[in-house]
């Protein structure tokens, strides 16, 4: 959070990131959502959409990628950030969204969303499905898993019999937690499923701000992978006749040409 800005509750940061396997690119992009809750204590955005100041005389103005302000949803973050960073991810780019802010600033609300709002987390599996139906030729198949921090406790929130989990580091130098669950999805309901299974394992309960209050970090993970198949052919040329050498019973093969000229 940067220096000096008043941890009220009107803030809620977003930190986005999104790195590349080998670790030679990481690129971080910070937003901030605001919602008024004080008449004494306002926020202004600027018009630029990427400075917040407050409202006093000479107050500072703080810079940002991104800020937006209550006149935005949560499909409007989703556009901006969760759609793109989706869509790269299913080309293959790892990408990460993390909500950060005090209790209460609404991370739950934007990731997972509510009955009247649906949270950025939802958006994101209902695109990876329109995107697998959008290219039938590319085999995906899709693992998620779900972790909860909480006092430096990881616990499997798919199996939460799983407590205590450790994290280790590969010969590759890539960091990654052991022993998690992961569950393959076909389709939007799967997920929303699961979904819900984890969520209820999570500790939640009432603050004097909140009264859902998550009390813990969580990680979802959404791991899609390709599929390719590799077909083979063998082939003889001899004295002008073409054999198929894995059925060699096909012989005189003839040489065609498909609407596209491709021999
Ligand atoms: N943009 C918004 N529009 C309308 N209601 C919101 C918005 N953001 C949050 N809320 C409401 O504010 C309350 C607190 O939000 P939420 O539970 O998402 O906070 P949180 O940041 O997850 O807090 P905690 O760290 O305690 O879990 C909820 O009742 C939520 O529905
Ligand atoms: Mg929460």
């Amino acid at each position: 959070m940067p220096k000096g800005v008043p941890g009220g509750e009107l803030l809620d940061l977003t930190v986005t990131s999104e790195s590349l396997d080998n670790g030679n690119y990481f690129f971080v992009e910070l937003q901030c959502i605001i919602r008024e809750a004080h008449q004494d204590l306002q926020w202004k955005v600027g018009i630029d959409g990427k400075s917040l100041r407050q409202v006093s005389p000479n107050s500072h103005r703080y810079i940002f990628d991104r800020v937006f302000d209550t006149s935005n949803s949560t499909q409007d973050v989703y556009e901006e950030f969760g759609k793109p960073l989706v869509l790269s991810a299913m080309e293959g780019i790892n990408g990460t969204l993390l909500a950060y802010g005090q209790t209460s600033s609404g991370k739950t609300y934007t990731m997972m969303g509510d009955e009247q709002s649906e949270g950025v987390i939802p958006k994101s599996f209902k695109e990876i499905y329109d995107y697998i139906e959008k290219h039938p030729s590319r085999k995906f198949e899709i693992h998620i898993s779900y972790m909860e921090i909480y006092n430096e406790d990881i616990k499997d929130l798919f199996n939460p019999s799983k407590k205590n989990i450790k994290i280790h580091e590969n010969p590759q130098k890539q960091v990654y937690v052991g022993q998690l669950t992961e569950k393959v999805v076909s389709c939007v309901t799967d997920f929303s499923k699961h979904m819900a299974f984890g969520e209820k394992n999570r500790h939640r309960w009432a603050t004097r701000m909140n009264d859902k209050s998550s009390r813990s970090h969580a990680i979802f993970r959404v791991h899609p992978s390709r599929k390719f198949e590799i077909h083979i052919s063998y082939m003889e040329i001899y004295n002008e006749d073409i054999k198929d050498l894995f059925n060699p019973s096909k012989k005189n093969i003839k040489i065609h040409e498909n609407p596209q000229k491709q021999v």
